[in-house]
């Protein structure tokens, strides 16, 4: 499994062009049910929206194997129309354009308006391998609880992912805020709005995500990931869906 630095000793910064003067040669994904190739660009002295993190390769390699799988019966679409899927803090993108390709989706990948040359820059190079399956993928800034930004993507989205977007405190409430904008959907829509969620734990402070994320939505583990390389825990994956309740008062503030 991939083990990038510390959180703690990385920072973003803006990008400039001397710094994609001679970034590392891009990292290659095998899609074995499509037998396709995802090639990604890493610039790790960037900080931590450049690198690949453990959660988003366990979440690809659950996505290739999700065929056979039950545990992701949410990525199965109930009608002809494609599946749409909205991806946050997607970092250098390997998650949301391998979920293109392998399921013929309509991807939305999201992040930090200066990680979006990056991500752009990849969804471009693997367009050849999305749009012949019927996939695409498109980029768009939403900084987590920037209801602006998030209006701007809309919410007609059947998934959202997230891979590794639990880890620095400060962060966990905008993100709840940004799930409970996607997530929460009036009674009478027919179909229930998803978070699905690869998370590999490194702090005991992220209980207090979960306690908190709990109060607003129904959390079940779908699958866990064995421990690799000799790591203590594997990758967890997570379903998020917006408890009855506040389902209720979303129709009756309407
Ligand atoms: C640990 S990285 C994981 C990246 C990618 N999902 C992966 O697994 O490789 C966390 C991601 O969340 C993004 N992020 C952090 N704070 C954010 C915020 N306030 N709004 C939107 N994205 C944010 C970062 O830019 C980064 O891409």
């Amino acid at each position: 499994m991939l083990a990038p630095p510390p959180l703690e000793e990385t920072i973003d910064h803006q990008l400039t062009d001397g710094d994609l003067q001679q970034p590392p040669p891009p990292q290659s994904y095998l899609l074995h049910s499509i037998n396709s190739t995802i090639a990604i660009r890493q610039l790790p002295s960037q900080g931590i929206s450049f690198q690949l993190w453990p959660a988003a390769a366990a979440l690809v390699a659950l996505l290739d194997r999700q065929t056979q799988s039950t545990s992701l019966s949410c990525l199965t679409t109930t009608n002809s129309r494609r599946l749409r899927i909205l991806e946050l803090g997607s970092g250098t993108g390997l998650v949301g354009i391998a979920a293109a390709a392998l399921l013929g989706a309509s991807v939305t990948v999201t992040d930090l308006p200066h990680v979006l040359p990056n991500l752009q820059f990849n969804v471009n190079g693997n367009a050849g391998i999305v749009e012949p399956r019927g996939g695409e993928v498109r980029v768009a800034a939403v900084s987590w609880g920037d209801v602006q930004q998030m209006e701007g993507v809309g919410r007609e989205f059947d998934v959202i992912l997230g891979s590794d977007v639990v880890y620095h405190d400060h962060l966990y409430e905008p993100l709840l805020q940004t799930l409970k904008f996607f997530l929460t959907r009036g009674e009478r829509e027919e179909r229930e709005v998803v978070f699905v969620m690869a998370h590999l734990k490194r702090w005991k402070k992220e209980s207090a995500f979960f306690k908190r994320a709990n109060k607003f939505f129904d959390v079940e583990i779908i699958h866990r990931d064995s421990p690799s390389n000799g790591a203590r825990v594997g990758v967890n994956f997570y379903k998020f869906v917006t408890r009855a309740a506040l389902k209720l008062n979303s129709v009756l503030s309407k």
